[in-house]
């Protein structure tokens, strides 16, 4: 599909719909006019087979307590197959509401009160909520930047395993926010180091399908062979694939049978609800029809991606962009530009936009903000013009 057409079909309008993303800016951002660009979720309507699968579902006129779809399972083992080369057996796939709430009963049933657990820092905030809402000590491995790429400090990682006797470590798999798709050398190396130490691995792999440029995602659950299939727990969702969120309804995915076990009974103790069967179905029939609907929402986030690059490196060479790999977020650090305390003001003020800011991921990274592309090139296009507008009246 081209890009236009596609804008034509799925483009809409998110006023007055309760969507956090638009609804909220007052209470959020104290400003309703403000052009949101925060919140992980799409200007995109979902795929038109999810649409019909759920309208038909809705027609039943019955929402009573369910059992998950017949054919899920096949057709989420096939869209893993086909898209990333990941091998899946029934027995290891369990569901959740929501990869966020799975992180919670993760850290509950997997560590005990004040035990270290390990992230890598800058990274998506209800990680860091996550252990500490617990009573659990966070660990943070600073990502270094070299060249707008964000890598990991394997030195670093293992210290802290050490030092810190770390028992979780969660990883960020495309990493939000600074867009990296990790190597399979990268992921053996963490992975390895986990091991040795005994840290059991969660893989928040929830934009997995969101590949931006050459580099193909690799599941941790495929690194060396499945070699490290024992000690990991990865989670995914339809959530940013087909622009869900709301539906509520993840996978939480665990090859080692003991561990399985730990987590549904944790799962009772702490996070005892039901799966969502309107997300099960919408999600189904977009992994089975969806792929069509994927591929040109990558279009445009690409597009907007090669935007925003371009323009900022040819008007505002002082704004650092980093590359985006994977994930729909992009990271960019103003501080060359605009000093860390009037970054709010700039955004906010001049450029007219929401944003989530760099110190909500990391504590230093004050001056950074994040900007979702997953929507309509024309609102990249003003913010940008913007940016590009006012940037003479920050410069030194
Ligand atoms: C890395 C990561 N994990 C989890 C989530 C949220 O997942 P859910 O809505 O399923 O809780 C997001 C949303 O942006 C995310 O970026």
């Amino acid at each position: 599909m081209e890009q236009e057409e596609f804008i034509s079909k799925y483009a809409v309008d998110r006023h007055n719909t309760s969507s956090l993303k638009w609804d909220a800016l007052e209470e959020r951002f104290g400003n309703a006019d403000l052009t949101p660009m925060w919140v992980a979720d799409m200007e995109f309507k979902e795929p038109k087979a999810a649409t019909e699968a759920l309208k038909k579902r809705v027609e039943n006129n019955v929402y009573g307590y369910s059992v998950v779809p017949e054919g899920y399972f096949k057709t989420y083992q096939a869209w893993q197959k086909k898209r990333h080369n990941i091998r899946l057996e029934s027995e290891w796939l369990l569901f959740d509401n929501g990869v966020v709430s799975s992180l919670y009963t993760l850290v509950n049933t997997f560590t005990q009160p004040n035990d270290a657990v390990l992230i890598l820092t800058p990274v998506y905030y209800p990680f860091h909520d996550a252990i500490k809402d617990n009573g659990r000590r966070l660990i943070a491995s600073q990502l270094v930047e070299e060249d707008g790429q964000f890598n990991m400090d394997f030195a670093d990682i293992e210290r802290k395993i050490v030092e810190n006797d770390v028992k979780l470590f969660i990883q960020c798999s495309p990493h939000n926010p600074v867009g990296r798709i990790w190597t399979e050398k990268e992921l053996a190396t963490v992975l390895e180091i986990c091991r040795k130490h005994h840290v059991l691995v969660v893989s928040d792999e929830i934009h997995q399908d969101i590949e931006i440029g050459k580099r193909k995602f690799i599941s941790a659950l495929s690194v060396e062979d499945e070699k490290f299939h024992n000690d990991l727990i990865v989670v995914t969702s339809p959530s940013k694939t087909f622009n869900m969120a709301g539906l509520l309804n993840s996978h939480v995915i665990i090859p080692n049978e003991k561990i399985r076990e730990q987590f549904k009974i944790g799962k009772n103790r702490f996070n005892h609800t039901d799966e969502s069967i309107l997300g099960q179905i919408a999600a189904e029939a977009a992994y089975r029809d969806g792929e069509e609907w994927l591929e040109a929402v990558l279009e445009v986030i690409r597009t907007n991606y090669q935007y925003v690059k371009n323009q900022l490196a040819a008007n505002v060479p002082e704004i650092k962009v980093a590359d985006l790999q994977g994930t729909y977020l992009l990271w960019v650090d103003l501080r060359g530009l605009v000093a860390p305390e009037q970054v709010r003001q700039f955004v906010q003020d001049k450029v007219g936009i929401a944003v989530d800011y760099g110190e909500w991921f990391g504590e230093d990274k004050l001056g950074c903000i994040r900007l979702n592309l997953a929507t309509e090139p024309q609102f990249i296009e003003n913010a940008v013009q913007n940016i590009v507008k006012f940037a003479g009246q920050y410069r030194k």
